[in-house]
């Protein structure tokens, strides 16, 4: 036994479970390329700022769960809590914006965050994320949540549900939060520091508080859609009318705020219904941010994504998704043959095919039950008459039938 285990909250991946994640990866990958959204893959690290300008100062995610520290040049560095800021430095950095009208990117990697840890929520996780730069359409938005709905769907997940809301934007959004603040402040007294401190700060995230205290205040509590815009009502009916014509059911909640303050108008989360989550059920979330690029010191891009946590789905999906089994496992039963075997499965590898052998190739007891261990569909044992004729018997596990092979048709025979 080691004496040093994984940081607190930061998980291993092992096989079998492993292969839960090839299977979502590969629908990922599959998926995105269907719906013309390109792989980005940014550094783990970024400027500090980068987040501190984007996800907001004042947010949880940057304000309390960062992880930031001084490289050795003295630089202020941290590891990326979300992806939407670095993707949207990469569009500036590459001067996306001069290159092409519209860009849609898709990225899969780890995130981290100091939170405090629970089923579904630990502090390095991984997300796949898509962001399309270009376009301020209704059809924009309504087409990347199909997408995220299209994506669970293909992965067989029936009991997740969309909840969608409009923040406003910047024409709507101080009015509506003056009135937020008038609502609450008259009982500051029975609110938590925490709670007082959003209030002075980002009054809008009291409405998602889960302070016991502030329920009856919060079921009372103005909500953006009733001050919205003129433009982002309109903007949000075209949304929801786009969303049915596609298909896509959704619920609105207008107590939906997200926890990242770059977004405008259309806001969005996906909402596992089943118990497997507790508490972190959400298992994706995103919107628009019309206004994040020029905040981060480019031209005005419109924008809209969102990002999925991809260990909640894992749990969700639990272990439905095995790797292939090996369709052949040889046992060589002395020296000569251990080298044939090796030789052999090396070849049968190489036409493509999942071969498996023990290089220890200890008794053929042992090697039977490697066999079984890894779920081989055939055995081939190898001694010096099979070496001679050039032929052995392949037998069928699931029913211990056995039929004479010669080395030379073999690949074939295994293929069929
Ligand atoms: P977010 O809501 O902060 O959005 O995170 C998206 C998803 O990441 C969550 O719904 C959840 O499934 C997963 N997640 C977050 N924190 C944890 C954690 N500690 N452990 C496990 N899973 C977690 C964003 O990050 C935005 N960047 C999404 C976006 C993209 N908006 C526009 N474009």
């Amino acid at each position: 036994m080691s004496k040093y285990s994984s940081v607190k909250g930061m998980n291993d991946l092992l096989p079998p479970a492993i292969d839960t994640w090839h299977h979502l990866e590969k629908i990922a990958h599959e998926t995105m390329a269907r719906y013309g959204f390109a792989e980005l893959r940014t550094p783990i690290v970024e400027d500090t700022e980068l987040f501190t300008r984007s996800v907001g100062e004042t947010s949880e995610i940057v304000g309390k769960e960062m992880y930031d520290f001084l490289d050795k040049g003295g630089r202020k560095i941290a590891m990326r809590p979300e992806g939407t800021a670095p993707a949207a430095r990469a569009y500036l950095e590459h001067s996306l914006h001069q290159k092409e009208p519209l860009t849609r990117w898709y990225y899969l990697g780890q995130m981290f965050r100091y939170e405090r840890m629970k089923t579904g929520r630990t502090r390095q996780f991984w997300q796949l994320g898509v962001e399309a730069y270009g376009s301020g359409e209704p059809a924009q938005d309504a087409e990347v949540m199909e997408l995220a709905v299209h994506f669970i769907q293909r992965l067989g997940l029936a009991d997740v549900r969309l909840e969608i809301n409009s923040l406003g934007d910047e024409s709507s959004r101080p009015a509506y939060l003056e009135r937020v603040k008038a609502h609450f402040a008259p009982h500051a007294d029975q609110m938590s520091d925490d709670a007082k401190n959003t209030l002075a700060t980002n009054p809008m995230r009291l409405l998602d508080s889960k302070e016991e205290a502030l329920r009856p205040l919060i079921a009372h509590a103005p909500v953006m859609l009733d001050c919205l815009d003129e433009g982002s009502k309109a903007h949000f009916a075209e949304v929801q009318r786009l969303l049915t014509l596609l298909g896509v059911q959704f619920t609105i909640n207008p107590r939906l705020v997200r926890g990242l303050d770059y977004y405008t108008r259309t806001a969005f989360e996906l909402v596992a219904t089943s118990e497997v989550l507790g508490t972190a059920s959400t298992v994706g979330g995103g919107g628009r941010y019309d206004r994040l690029i020029e905040q981060l010191g480019g031209p005005k891009v419109p924008a809209v994504g969102w990002a999925m946590g991809l260990d909640r789905l894992v749990l969700l999906l639990g272990d439905k998704a095995r790797a292939e089994p090996p369709v052949l496992f040889i046992l060589p039963v002395d020296a000569p043959a251990k080298d044939a075997a090796l030789k052999l499965a090396t070849q049968l590898r190489h036409d493509g095919l999942k071969v498996d052998l023990d290089p220890r190739a200890g008794s053929l007891k042992a090697q039977f039950k490697r066999a079984a261990h890894v779920g081989a569909k055939y055995v081939m044992v190898l001694g010096e008459k099979e070496l001679q004729s050039q032929a052995a018997k392949l037998k069928q596990q699931s029913d211990g039938v056995e039929r004479e092979v010669s080395f030379a048709e073999l690949a074939a025979v295994l293929r069929a």
